[in-house]
């Protein structure tokens, strides 16, 4: 049988745990249309924590209810990629020859610039107006996934916002579902960007509980005609932390071990599997994270990792000598950048797994 795990970006896992009921109101929104709340999401949280493949899991669950749906990641010039979707769906959609006289929006280069020239707004406007009306009259429409909203420009995405609430006034079935890192979408509402998005429902993702990892390992490994003892299950399960991307690559580590000793696994190999995963963990997920913070920022984090536990503000504030408004502006810099965690009454714990024995290293 085939590796069933998934440590791949955006990749959709063999089960998708602790993540029932997140998509509840969305998929009401898909059955009321026009205006419901739950048609305007947000996900956001730490990295490898799930978000593209909640936005997977929206995009499938829009589909299986007959809406049509524009899944784009928000690298400049999206809006006009969005609007090419948009042509082209409208094409296979209307009867007949197309009256329309609009040219493809990312033809002649406007996909590479990170704004739609002011003369195409009317026509992207139009065509999206089209395409809603065709859903509509189908009993259906539009949900559009913007992945990765931290890497945009504003200007694209206040630009979205606005086209998106104008198909909303008409009462147009568009939905709109967003992902991207807790300081990113803090900013974007906060800067008054979008106003209209703090409507939008907030799907916060954390990591699932061990006890759920245990279980669905027992399944998936049963499955696979795998023996494995209970104990070594719960500390392959312990190791992951009950985060995602290290649910998926201890699986895939341990099922890898298991091939090679005629599908058990002992002490050994769990060891083995439970180390290559978070060196892997480490490499790629710790040290990008790591590479677009501030010296002050890693002081903190350096701080932090003197503990063994969550750490108080005053003890950090103690080591990097600096003012409790100092430290707080830190803290609350690294919370929204999806590094650390409020844990608990004034401390702060580590958001990614492996990131405190990466310091200490
Ligand atoms: N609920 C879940 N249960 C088990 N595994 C999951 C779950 N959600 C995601 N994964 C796995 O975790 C990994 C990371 O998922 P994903 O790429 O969606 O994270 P992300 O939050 O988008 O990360 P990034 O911030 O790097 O874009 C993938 O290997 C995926 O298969
Ligand atoms: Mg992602």
């Amino acid at each position: 049988m085939q590796n069933p795990f998934k440590p791949t970006a955006g990749a959709t896992p063999p089960d998708l745990i602790g993540r029932a009921g997140l998509l509840d109101e969305f998929e009401y929104g898909l059955h009321q249309g026009s205006g419901a709340p739950g048609l305007l999401a947000i996900i956001t949280g730490s990295r490898g924590i799930g978000k593209t493949v909640m936005l997977n899991a929206a995009e499938a669950t829009a589909k299986e209810h007959g809406w049509a749906v524009i899944s784009r990641t928000a690298t400049p010039g999206f809006l006009a990629k969005i609007g090419d979707d948009m042509l082209r769906l409208t094409d296979e959609l209307g009867d007949g020859p197309p009256t329309r006289k609009i040219t493809a929006f990312s033809a002649a280069g406007f996909g590479l610039t990170t704004q739609l020239p002011a003369e195409r707004v009317p026509d992207w406007r139009r065509t999206g107006e089209e395409l809603l009306r065709l859903l509509d009259a189908q009993g259906t429409g539009l949900v559009i996934t913007i992945d990765e909203i931290h890497a945009v420009d504003r200007t694209e995405i206040s630009q979205l916002a606005a086209d998106v609430q104008h198909f909303i006034r008409d009462g147009l079935p568009i939905g709109l579902v967003f992902a991207g890192l807790p300081s990113a979408v803090s900013d974007l509402l906060n800067e008054g960007v979008a106003t209209f998005l703090r409507r939008a429902d907030r799907i916060n993702l954390h990591e699932a509980a061990i006890a759920e990892v245990t279980a669905s390992y027992r399944e998936l490994f049963r499955d696979g005609g795998i023996d494995v003892a209970p104990e070594l299950l719960d500390e392959a399960a312990e190791a992951t932390e009950g985060y995602p991307f290290l649910i998926q690559l201890v699986g895939y580590y341990l099922w890898m071990e298991a091939g090679k000793a005629s599908w058990t696994l002992d002490q050994n190999s769990v060891h083995k599997a439970t180390a290559a995963a978070q060196r892997r963990n480490t490499l790629v997920v710790v040290e990008s994270a790591l590479s677009d913070i501030s010296d002050k920022d890693r002081e903190f984090l350096h701080a932090m990792a003197e503990q063994d536990g969550p750490s108080a503000a005053a003890q950090i504030g103690h080591i990097i000598t600096s003012k409790p408004n100092v430290v707080s502006k830190y803290r609350n810099r690294l919370i929204a950048a999806g590094l650390i965690e409020p844990a608990g009454y004034g401390k702060v714990d580590f958001a990614i797994p492996g990131l405190r024995q990466y310091l200490r290293g």
